[in-house]
């Protein structure tokens, strides 16, 4: 293993993703990239759910506008991509694995508290898309998509260490901690189980 291990020492997912999924995910790269534009489109989404569901948070609403902006850049990049290749963007799918872990995001709880699951949530969607892109990157063999695939792995991370940073700015850390061990093992778990899909980013 490189040196260049964002899953391992920052992301801190505890199942790593089977590497022959990326192998057959070059053979479906119009399925990937279609799925992929969506997955950007629901990050900048996301983004803009939190800053209308927590106006009175400027730290977050500021952090999600920037966000918010860089996500729907990515999710023009990938247009671009599929017009490159004569595709077209095609139509949204469910994202089960989004769904599966949006579902531990506690309703009904102290607000900030909400706010805390929300933002883990989103930080492991951040980092699962970061280890994806990563293995794409080093296995991919169009040399254009690497470039790309490279950046976004990059750009992910941080977004990854912002939400878990916001979230801390909200709830004490230790509290933080402790959940974000939690969704770690759940995320394995939906991982573990979900059937792997070539044709998705997860
Ligand atoms: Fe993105
Ligand atoms: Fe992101």
């Amino acid at each position: 293993m490189s040196t260049t291990q964002p899953t391992k020492t920052i992301l801190r997912l505890e199942l790593p993703t089977d590497p022959r999924w990326v192998n057959i995910a070059e053979k479906n790269i119009e399925d990937i990239l279609v799925d992929h534009a969506y997955c950007e489109q629901k990050a900048a989404t996301s983004g803009i759910s939190l800053i209308v569901k927590y106006p009175d948070k400027t730290r977050l609403v500021e952090e999600m506008t920037d966000l918010v902006a860089e996500e729907w850049s990515h999710f023009e990049r990938v247009l671009a991509e599929l017009k490159k290749r004569g595709y077209s963007l095609g139509r949204n799918r469910p994202d089960e694995y989004v769904v599966q872990l949006t579902k531990h995001i506690r309703k009904g709880d102290k607000r900030e508290r909400q706010l805390m699951d929300h933002l883990l949530v989103n930080a492991l969607i951040e980092a699962r898309s970061c280890e994806r892109f990563k293995l794409l990157w080093k296995n991919i063999q169009d040399e254009g998509l690497q470039k790309f695939y490279y950046e976004l792995m990059v750009s992910e991370a941080g977004h990854y260490v912002s939400f878990v940073k916001l979230a801390k700015e909200y709830m004490p850390v230790e509290e933080v901690d402790a959940r974000l061990k939690e969704l770690l093992a759940i995320e394995a778990e939906i991982i573990r189980n979900l059937e792997p899909r070539p044709d998705r980013m997860h």
